[in-house]
């Protein structure tokens, strides 16, 4: 049984093509190297010890795309494959929606020919109209406040058009809140180009040596020491979560939302506490104004997702610092090497 994995190079898709393989599915995955390096399908071979098929194609290229159908039995798609960052897209939006929203048709189309009709689709918690509203659960009421989110709102609104069209599809919505941490090998984490905008890689950045210091964006938020709080999630319980959508929509139909979070907030100025007690390193930092549009608070009611699915994270705030300071250490160029700098 085949999955498709679109963006298995990425962080989150690497992640996930692991314990794939290790639950025993054989996995493909199809990936532009747009924002990732050939390197992480090698580790993943390496960690796993299994092959798995690699095709360097955009989701673009139908043509392309189709010749992976043709050639495979695919039984599933994960689809991670889309760029993700909220600055950019505001920047370029028509790249955002033509990568993200026409790369989906693209992707559904073909899957709608060749009668696969079972995706696990990497949406996010960016699509919650939140203000102060405590735990979040997926019936809240959705809004997009930049094009990137719009992206993924769009997708979510596609694929529920598509069921309604079709009643064999199964589609699973994973709504992940703040993806952070590594694989427990050290080989295979997250590798942002150029300065980091989330804030995990930005400490372990700090931590390492690479930036001078982080800049905390407000203390001033109605939060228990000013700083805004999030829901981090170590990868691998993302991953997980993604193995047990998986079997949902391998067994169901429908279309549905999940809550990927561990229903816990941490603050920033917590973030900065437990990374460097976990890395022995002191971590500068200066007090900036708010970065726009940020929330004070944003975590996850996972109850769906533990009743639905059977799964629930399980990894604490310190492995997760843990896991990504052993990254950073073991890979202090990321994927690149000093000899090919450029990805
Ligand atoms: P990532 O950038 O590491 O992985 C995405 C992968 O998709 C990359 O390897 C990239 O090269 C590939 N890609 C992009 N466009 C493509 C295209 N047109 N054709 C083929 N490949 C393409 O990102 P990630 O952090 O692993 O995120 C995976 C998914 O999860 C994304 O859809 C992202 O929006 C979503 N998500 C991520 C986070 C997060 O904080 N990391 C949070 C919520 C949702
Ligand atoms: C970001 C994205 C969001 C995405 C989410 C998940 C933005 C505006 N939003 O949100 O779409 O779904 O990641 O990965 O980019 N912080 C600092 N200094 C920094 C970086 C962050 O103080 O240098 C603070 C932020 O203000 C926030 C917290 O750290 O309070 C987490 O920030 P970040 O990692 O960027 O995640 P989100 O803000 O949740």
């Amino acid at each position: 049984m085949a999955i498709l994995v679109t963006g298995g190079a990425g962080y989150i898709g690497s992640h996930t093509c692991v314990e794939l393989l290790n639950a025993g599915y054989e996995v493909i995955i199809i990936d532009n190297l747009y924002n990732s390096n050939i390197e992480s399908v090698n580790r993943i071979r390496e960690i796993t010890k299994k092959d798995i098929k690699f095709y360097p194609t955009d989701l673009i290229d139908r043509d392309y795309l189709e010749s992976v159908f043709l050639e495979n039995k695919i039984e599933a798609v994960i689809h991670f494959a889309g760029y993700k960052a909220v600055g950019e897209s505001v920047k370029l939006p028509l790249d955002y929606y033509h990568n993200n929203v026409t790369g989906t048709i693209n992707l559904c189309r073909i899957m709608q020919k060749y009668n696969v009709k079972k995706m696990v689709f990497s949406s996010s918690a960016t699509v919650y109209d939140v203000y102060e509203r405590g735990a979040i659960c997926e019936d809240f009421p959705l809004k997009a406040y930049n094009p990137y989110g719009r992206t993924k709102l769009m997708i979510e609104e596609i694929l529920r058009d598509l069921y309604v069209s079709d009643d064999s599809w199964s589609i699973s919505l994973l709504r992940y809140f703040n993806p952070v941490g590594a694989h427990s090998s050290g080989l295979i984490g997250e590798d942002p180009q150029g300065i980091p905008n989330n804030l995990l890689p930005y400490i372990s950045n700090v931590a390492i040596g690479k930036l001078p210091e982080l800049q905390v964006f407000g203390n001033d938020y109605p939060t228990l020491d000013g700083t805004g709080v999030r829901d981090y999630i170590h990868v691998v319980d993302l991953a997980l979560g993604h193995l047990k959508a998986i079997e949902k929509v391998l067994s169901t139909i429908g279309v549905n939302a999940y809550n990927l979070g561990t229903g816990n907030g941490y603050s920033v100025l917590e973030m900065i506490h437990i990374f460097e007690k976990v890395s022995g390193k002191n971590i500068a930092y200066k007090i900036v104004n708010r970065r726009p549009g940020d929330l004070a608070i944003c975590y996850a009611d996972p109850t769906k997702a533990k009743a639905e699915l059977n799964w629930a994270a399980i990894r604490g705030i310190e492995e997760m610092c843990k896991d990504a300071w052993q990254w950073q250490l073991k890979n202090p160029h990321g994927y690149r090497t000093l000899e090919s700098p450029k990805k």
